[in-house]
């Protein structure tokens, strides 16, 4: 087992794996977060949430989630540094940018960047709603849960300066996303000549989609209140 972790295929796989599962992840957070969208006295988004918060099996998956972000984030910077100890000729004397992307030879530093967006983005709303349990509670339909809604919706219509924090690590995340599709697919040994374009194509509309999506979020409530 350990020598296939430490194997070249077997860093790939595993980057693959815990790359497959955020993007899962990103798509059901991204359907209910834009339940924000359709519905400004909050009943929706709030319901969303609270079943996010309650239902038993994504109480299950959620602790594997964070597993599987700390996985990814710790196994890329090991790579990284292994990498880069290896590595004869400097990124820099090699001229690369014609064999390979420019979010593919800088996966670590878009990376890196999301990590710093999600730090602010799990002290903004996580925290308050997991850990401090600082935010108000609301009845919607007779039932009482916490005005999810109202944490989101006043920070985006408050801070033209977090909007714009948003929109940035949506983008950096997207662009992120380009090389990782693609690069996920291809581990798992989808990358004949008619397989690359396909995936290649796909994970461009993933990715444009997942940026798309979340800078929507604080647009609209920049643009609308
Ligand atoms: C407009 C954009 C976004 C909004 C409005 C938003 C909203 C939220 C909210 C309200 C929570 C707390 C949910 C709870 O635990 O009850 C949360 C948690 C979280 N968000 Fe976001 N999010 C956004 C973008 C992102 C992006 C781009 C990422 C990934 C890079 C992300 C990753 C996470 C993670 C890992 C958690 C903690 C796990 C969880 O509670 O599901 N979010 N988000």
């Amino acid at each position: 087992m350990s020598s296939f972790v430490n194997s070249s295929i077997g860093k790939k796989f595993f980057m693959s794996i815990t790359g497959f599962f955020l993007m899962m992840f990103l798509v059901v957070h991204l359907s209910i977060n834009l339940l924000l969208l359709f519905d400004d006295s909050g009943n929706l988004f709030n319901q969303g949430a609270h079943f996010m918060a309650t239902n038993p099996l994504i109480k299950i998956v959620e602790p594997l989630l964070a597993l599987g972000f700390v996985l990814h984030i710790l196994y890329a910077t090991y790579l990284t540094l292994k990498n880069q100890k290896a590595r004869p000729v400097n990124y820099k004397k090699a001229d690369l940018s014609k064999s390979s992307s420019w979010a593919s030879r800088n996966m670590f530093v878009l990376g890196t960047l999301i990590l710093i967006f999600l730090v602010i983005h799990i002290i903004n709303f996580y925290w308050q709603l997991k850990v401090s349990h600082t935010v108000p509670g609301v009845m919607v339909d007779g039932v009482e849960m916490e005005n999810a809604y109202g944490l989101v919706a006043g920070l985006f219509k408050a801070s033209l300066i977090y909007c714009l924090i948003y929109i940035t690590g949506a983008v950096f995340l997207g662009i992120h996303l380009t090389h990782g599709f693609w690069s996920a697919f291809q581990t798992i040994g989808w990358n004949n000549d008619i397989w690359r374009k396909r995936i290649e194509f796909v994970g461009k509309v993933f990715a444009i989609l997942i940026a798309v999506g979340f800078s929507i979020i604080p647009l609209y409530f920049l643009i609308k209140f």
